[in-house]
């Protein structure tokens, strides 16, 4: 049986990124949130505990709190900053409001021997963020690493199996980090890691038929990366229950259609229905400008397409009751439904339409890219989609600044084919998260032949990232630079000038719009 491991969140961004970590130690975990109790804990019978950090102060009113018979079940617990604070309060230590706080990198300073530390030298970066701190450990604890201002950093209680430290495991910051998590969870709650990609394909198949019984399913393919792993892991769950729908919004990359069928119908077999679009989203987007307004259009349409091709499978029988859709953990904190900020709505999560007829099976929902590519790869999808640099749901119509016609489509997406012609190219396609070309709302003037021209510029926008949470510019070979420019210029109609992109995320989103 797998064992598990509960990531309790108090409001952190980190949640995910704690249960990500967890499953690189190769150990199943699942988030529940910080009003679980004690009883619903102990129906659930994981094998450790991990509190998450949190944006709250233990003082305020209302801080969320934990259930304190949970210390009592003799789970091993791992609190993180805010856990850590809250176990150190709630067991009888003290947490003081010093009014300096910690952020970033700090040295913390290791003191006699930790489990959680094993061989690790005495003192060690790691990524802080606090501004009360614990001013001392409760009773039965013992302090083994402290920082300038946090005189209790980690604390321990071997003999309950009850650990807290401060600072941030699972940020890439924290020196060893990933080795205190893996240490937590195979020396002191004793799990095995045997957790593997196959087990996420293996539960996930698993909710996939539990979820849609015998209904029909429809699956949204975009060419992306998420979406075919998406239909993947449905092909191997219900694949006699599938029809795969691609719509062509005329917003796609060039031959993107063509490729997809090729790909879909030969190696997987499957049922696919090409939707040509392109006339209905244009119209939709004539004379609109407003990126939001748009993503909304486009979002809506979208499943709007669904429905319709929804309506004519049922016609005389069943039609499908659920839709595909590669939603994943990043899109669904971008989107304001976890603790983040609304920053863009996704329209495979916010902009859905009030009124949708279909049920959702988002299989990639809890997962980063990175996890879902090796996921595809274990199902056998080809290495040309798989490594595929993500494509966001509305397509060429978030870089397209301004109005999205057919015409600056077109121009667009023979852009977005140069360049990312010469990214691969230069070898450097899988090293970028992303490579893409950008259409302002803009024309200048320029000179070509003996003539002046009036037209408008190519933005290059290539981005180096992680999980597209953050990003930072990517710093492109000039003689990269230079060909895509010449190339640019020489062979798409309407463009006379090119530019680059060299914001990082923050301040900057990824796409322009
Ligand atoms: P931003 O621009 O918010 O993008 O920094 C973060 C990542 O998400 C992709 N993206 C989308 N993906 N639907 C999607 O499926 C969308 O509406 C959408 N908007 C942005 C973007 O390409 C980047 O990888």
């Amino acid at each position: 049986m797998t064992q598990n491991v509960l990531v309790v969140d108090f409001g952190a961004q980190y949640a995910q990124l704690i249960a990500r970590h967890v499953r690189e130690a190769h150990v199943y975990s699942e988030i529940v949130q910080s009003t679980i109790s004690a009883d619903e804990v102990r129906a659930k019978a994981p094998a450790a505990i991990i509190l998450s950090g949190g944006p709250k102060s233990v003082y305020e009113v209302p801080a969320p709190s934990l259930d304190p018979e949970i210390y009592e079940l003799g789970i091993p617990v791992l609190g993180i900053c805010y856990g850590a604070q809250l176990m150190a309060q709630q067991l009888g230590g003290e947490v003081a409001n010093t009014g300096i706080g910690e952020y970033g990198r700090t040295t913390m300073t290791r003191q006699g021997t930790s489990v959680l530390m094993d061989e690790w030298p005495q003192s060690v970066t790691c990524w802080m963020s606090h501004g009360d701190a614990i001013s001392s450990a409760p009773s039965g604890f013992v302090v083994t690493g402290s920082s300038p201002e946090g005189p209790v950093a980690v604390m321990e209680d071997v003999a309950r199996r009850l650990h807290a430290v401060q600072f941030h495991p699972e940020v890439a910051h924290t020196e060893r980090g990933q080795d205190l998590l893996a240490n937590f969870l195979h020396h002191v709650a004793e799990i095995p890691p045997t957790w593997t990609n196959t087990s996420i394909i293996e539960d996930q198949v698993a909710a996939i038929r539990a979820q849609v019984g015998t209904e029909k399913v429809l699956c949204a393919l975009s060419g992306g990366v998420d979406s075919a792993v998406a239909a993947a892991l449905v092909t191997k769950a219900v694949g006699q229950q599938l029809t795969c729908v691609f719509v062509d919004t005329g917003l796609m990359r060039r031959d993107e259609g063509e490729q997809i069928e090729e790909t879909f119908t030969r190696q997987f077999g499957v049922e696919l229905i090409h939707v040509k679009a392109q006339d209905r989203f244009f119209e939709a987007l004539a004379g609109v400008t407003d990126p939001e307004a748009k993503r909304k259009i486009i979002g809506e349409l979208f499943i709007r397409e669904f429905e319709t091709v929804a309506r004519e499978l049922g016609k005389g029988g069943d039609g499908p009751r659920f839709l595909v859709q590669g939603t994943l953990y990043p899109d669904v904190i971008e989107s304001g439904s976890g603790h983040a900020a609304n920053i863009k709505s996704h329209h495979n999560v916010g902009g859905l339409p009030e009124d949708l007829s279909f049920d959702l099976v988002e299989p990639l929902r809890n997962l980063f890219k990175d996890e879902v590519r090796h996921v595809g790869e274990e199902l056998g999808l080809p290495a040309e989609i798989v490594w595929r640099q993500p494509f966001p749901g509305p397509g060429l119509g978030v870089r397209i600044v301004g109005e999205v016609t057919r015409e600056r489509a077109e121009i667009l997406r023979n852009a977005d084919y140069v360049v990312v012609d010469e990214i691969k190219k230069a070898g450097l396609y899988r090293e970028l998260w992303q490579s893409f070309a950008v259409l302002p709302a803009v024309r200048t003037v320029g000179v070509m032949g003996d003539g002046r021209t009036y037209a408008y510029p190519i933005i290059i926008r290539a981005v180096t990232s992680d999980d597209a949470m953050t990003a930072d510019w990517a710093r492109l070979p000039y003689d990269v630079i230079e060909k895509i420019a010449n190339r640019l210029i020489r062979e798409v109609d309407g463009v006379n000038r090119v530019a680059l992109d060299v914001t990082s995320k923050p301040p900057g989103t990824i796409e322009w719009e």
